[in-house]
């Protein structure tokens, strides 16, 4: 570049200007177009190895510099909405961009050794067919908390390495046919918090790898197509609107271990519906509106510890529903409206630790009700309408720590009700019409700390009636 010379003062020093700003131009333009390897961080964010951290800097758009061979990228918790420039960094393996105000992610379709990709809380509407079509080392996609309405058919069919899929949060009222087709290595798929009404045959068909799927806070009124997920460990499927389970609904889920399917409409669940699942730990069936333990419900779930049957409409209880679990640890029959429970009914839950049969209309105890429960700690009666106590009923729960007796129609409590229950730390009779209290009826209680008596109609005490209790807080 030449300039002619001047003798202006004045021209002379705007030309010095222009020729300054020319070299700064020069120099900018250098910095931007080759990043050398001395590349400062850009602003905001903290740099070492190969990673880049601009989280939580009230950021509103892509820092510009970040080095090109960055191959983690945190961005999360700032305010970003255009991501366009991403698309140059074609090295990147982790990318955070959870928390900020997305909405187009089509330039992250270049980002091809994309391993993990957290796009979590963002304003995501709709997801294009071709944005995770070359991104076939993808292992972790969060998607949840978004908008997503609209996924294109096929999108995710060449996630083939794809591992978590996490679409849960978003306004998603369908499932296609060829959503999940391509995604056999997929282990954990969340879909709960969705709108979602119907899970078509074969959805979930190449998933033979899955084993958790959530579901809860869904619409869905069947369960079908689960056949395929052989792997199943985990389902979720509270508050969805399901009435019936039918046999074979679960048929091959051999692994599975936890079924969630508390709060829906379940009225009818078909014989032999749970009897392939002979893994299953924990079944939650509380809030249905389940009226009738068949005899054969329950037979397959020998390794059942946790079973949850409140909030029903249950009103018997036949011997044998429960026989074959001898593993179970916790039932929980509470705020049905049992009347009879059958003798023997549980004699042979030898596990048991915790039985809840509170809020029912229990009106008596039969002598031999309790007698196999011989692990049980925790006996929940209370709010029935239980009117006698007979010597015997408690006879063989030498470990039962807690008994919660109150708000029933007791009157009489027959002398050694009690005597056996040598672990019992709490005992609550409250709320009853209790009128007298035998000289003996305390006497085994040795451990006893908490006794709970108001409400009743006792006039008089008889001096000694608490003589064994020594630590007795009286309620
Ligand atoms: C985004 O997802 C990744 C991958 O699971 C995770 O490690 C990261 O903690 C997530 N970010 C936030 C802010 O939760
Ligand atoms: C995916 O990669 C192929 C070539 O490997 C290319 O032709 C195609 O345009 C890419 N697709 C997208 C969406 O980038
Ligand atoms: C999947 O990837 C292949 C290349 O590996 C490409 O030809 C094809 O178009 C991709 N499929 C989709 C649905 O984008
Ligand atoms: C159970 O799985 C096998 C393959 O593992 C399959 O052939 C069969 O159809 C499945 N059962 C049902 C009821 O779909
Ligand atoms: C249980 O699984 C066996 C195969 O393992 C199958 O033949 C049978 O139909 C299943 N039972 C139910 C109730 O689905
Ligand atoms: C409970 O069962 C009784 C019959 O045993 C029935 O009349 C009642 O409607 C049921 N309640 C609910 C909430 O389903
Ligand atoms: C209790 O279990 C034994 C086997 O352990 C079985 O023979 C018996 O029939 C069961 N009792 C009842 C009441 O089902
Ligand atoms: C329960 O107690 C009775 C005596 O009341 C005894 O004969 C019986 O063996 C006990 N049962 C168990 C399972 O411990
Ligand atoms: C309680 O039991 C008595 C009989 O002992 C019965 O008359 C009454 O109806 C029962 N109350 C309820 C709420 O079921
Ligand atoms: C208390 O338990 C013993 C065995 O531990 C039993 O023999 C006895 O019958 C029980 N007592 C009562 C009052 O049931
Ligand atoms: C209280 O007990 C007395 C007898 O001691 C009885 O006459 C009275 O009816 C009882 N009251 C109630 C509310 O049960």
């Amino acid at each position: 570049m030449t300039f002619p010379l001047h003798q202006d003062a004045a021209a002379a020093a705007v030309l010095r200007r222009t020729r300054m700003m020319l070299l700064l131009l020069l120099l900018m333009f250098s910095f931007s177009s080759f990043p050398s390897v001395t590349a400062e961080c850009p602003e905001g964010c903290t740099c070492y190895d190969e990673v880049v951290e601009c989280y939580e800097q009230v950021l509103d758009r892509i820092p510009d510099r970040i080095p090109q061979a960055t191959k983690t990228l945190d961005l999360c918790y700032n305010e970003i909405r255009d991501i366009e420039s991403l698309a140059l960094l074609t090295e990147l393996q982790s990318l955070d961009l959870s928390f900020n105000e997305i909405m187009d992610i089509e330039s992250l379709a270049h980002l091809t050794e994309l391993k993990t990709l957290n796009l979590s809380n963002n304003n995501i509407v709709e997801v294009k067919n071709r944005v995770f079509a070359n991104l076939s080392q993808l292992q972790i996609l969060f998607l949840h908390r978004n908008k997503i309405e609209n996924i294109e058919t096929g999108a995710f069919n060449n996630l083939t390495s794809l591992k978590e899929l996490e679409l849960d949060y978003n306004n998603i009222h369908k499932l296609d046919l060829e959503m999940f087709k391509g995604l056999t290595k997929l282990d954990e798929l969340g879909l709960s918090n969705n709108n979602i009404k119907e899970l078509k045959n074969g959805v979930f068909s190449n998933l033979r790898n899955l084993q958790l799927l959530y579901l809860d806070n869904n619409k869905i009124m069947e369960i079908e197509s689960l056949a395929h997920l052989t792997e199943l460990k985990t389902l979720y499927l509270r508050n969805n609107y399901v009435s019936e389970l039918k046999h074979g609904a679960f048929a091959n889920l051999s692994q599975l271990q936890i079924l969630f399917l508390h709060r829906n409409k379940i009225e009818n669940i078909e014989n032999g519906a749970f009897n392939n699942l002979t893994s299953l730990k924990e079944l939650e069936l509380d809030y249905n509106n389940i009226h009738t333990l068949d005899l054969e419900m329950f037979k397959g779930l020998t390794k059942l510890d946790k079973l949850g049957l409140s909030n029903n409409n249950i009103s018997e209880v036949k011997n044998g529903v429960f026989s074959n679990l001898r593993n179970l640890q916790l039932l929980f029959l509470h705020r049905n409206k049992i009347e009879n429970i059958e003798t023997g009914a549980f004699n042979n839950l030898t596990s048991l630790k915790e039985l809840e049969l509170d809020y029912n209309n229990i009106h008596t105890l039969d002598l031999e009700m309790f007698k196999g429960l011989t692990k049980l700690d925790k006996l929940y009666l209370s709010n029935n309408n239980i009117s006698v106590l007979k010597h015997g009923a408690f006879a063989n729960l030498s470990q039962l720590q807690i008994l919660f007796l109150h708000r029933n129609k007791i009157e009489n409590i027959e002398s050694g009700t009690f005597n056996n229950l040598t672990s019992l730390k709490e005992l609550e009779l409250g709320y009853n019409k209790i009128y007298k209290l035998d000289l003996e009826v305390f006497k085994g209680l040795i451990k006893l700390d908490k006794l709970g008596l108001s409400n009743n109609n006792i006039s008089e005490v008889n001096n000694g009636v608490f003589s064994n209790l020594r630590n007795v807080q009286l309620l």
